[in-house]
């Protein structure tokens, strides 16, 4: 698809993948909403744009909100007149064990990761559609959503949802003969403050026996941390998944790697066999 003088919509667009996409959206000629729940990251990425002379708009926005979504998408149309490419990729991660995260904890990971996705598309597509434009919605799941790894279960369960709410979303658009497309973006380790504590959101509390420290999350956390900071620079990413949208990909993964992982993992199910994974990513 065309990009220039086209508009873009990036959610988590203060930081990481989501800032690099609003850059590379603006670079491609592109005008930019910029939307975070971090007012002061939304600041950063929008001075960043207009100082690169691009046409951009900032939404402090809880994508978790289903009515502050709804009201986005309104802004968005008065502001830009347009909605061609929507990124729904505000995500967060939670580590811990899987039976001692308490149901606050699942609530809060499933809202942003999961419902976060959903309100996008339930707010943009039905304008996108009724316009008529050719458009794309990509939405941001992880090699998480194709594969599982330890210390990490609402963020592999939430990120296994998009890619089944996602490839749902491709079938039904495909049958209805859409202009609007769909994307599946799974990054692999990306160079960003993931493994960081959110700046603007306040994780619940684990409560009882959530509360407990364990070694193995703690070992978890810190490798956890190393492979996110030595991941791939988010601009470069941005420019492929750019390039890869261009080309009308669906499956948008960045580190080659994980493939061979995914494809290992297929072999274990074809072959009855329990997963054996055991690294970060
Ligand atoms: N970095 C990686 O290696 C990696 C790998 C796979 C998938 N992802 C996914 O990429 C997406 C972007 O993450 P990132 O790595 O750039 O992290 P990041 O923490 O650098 O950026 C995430 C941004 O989303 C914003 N955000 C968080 N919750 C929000 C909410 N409820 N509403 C609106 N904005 C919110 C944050 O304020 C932040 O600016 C996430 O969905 C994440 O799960 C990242």
């Amino acid at each position: 698809m065309d990009f220039e003088n086209r508009v873009a919509v990036v959610t988590g667009a203060g930081s990481g993948i989501g800032r690099g996409l609003a850059l590379e959206a603006g670079e491609r000629g592109m005008d930019v909403a910029v939307v975070d729940v971090d007012a002061e990251k939304v600041a950063g990425t929008l001075q960043e744009l207009q100082q690169r002379g691009t046409a951009a708009t900032g939404h402090v926005v809880n994508v978790a909100d289903a009515a502050a979504v709804e009201a986005l998408a309104e802004a968005v149309y008065e502001a830009h007149g347009d909605v061609h490419v929507l990124f729904n990729n505000a995500g967060v991660h939670l580590d811990g064990l899987s039976w001692r995260y308490s149901n606050k904890q699942w609530k809060w990971l499933v809202d942003i990761d999961l419902m976060g996705v959903v309100h996008g598309v339930n707010a943009f597509l039905p304008r996108m559609l009724n316009r008529g434009n050719d458009g794309i919605i990509a939405n941001t799941a992880s090699i998480a959503g194709l594969m599982s790894f330890e210390y990490s279960a609402c963020y592999c369960a939430a990120k296994h949802a998009v890619v089944g709410f996602t490839e749902t979303l491709h079938l039904e658009l495909e049958a209805a003969r859409s202009r609007v497309k769909v994307a599946l973006i799974c990054p692999g380790a990306v160079a960003t403050a993931i493994a960081k504590p959110p700046t603007a959101l306040t994780p619940p509390a684990p409560s009882g026996d959530c509360a407990a420290p364990d070694p193995r999350v703690e070992e978890f956390r810190s490798s956890f941390a190393a492979v996110i900071e030595g991941g791939m620079p988010a601009d470069e990413h941005a420019k492929l998944v750019f390039d890869e949208i261009a080309r009308g990909a669906f499956w948008i993964i960045s580190d080659p790697t994980y493939v061979t992982m995914i494809e290992e993992r297929l072999r274990s199910i074809k072959d009855r066999r329990a997963p054996v994974y055991s690294s970060a990513g």
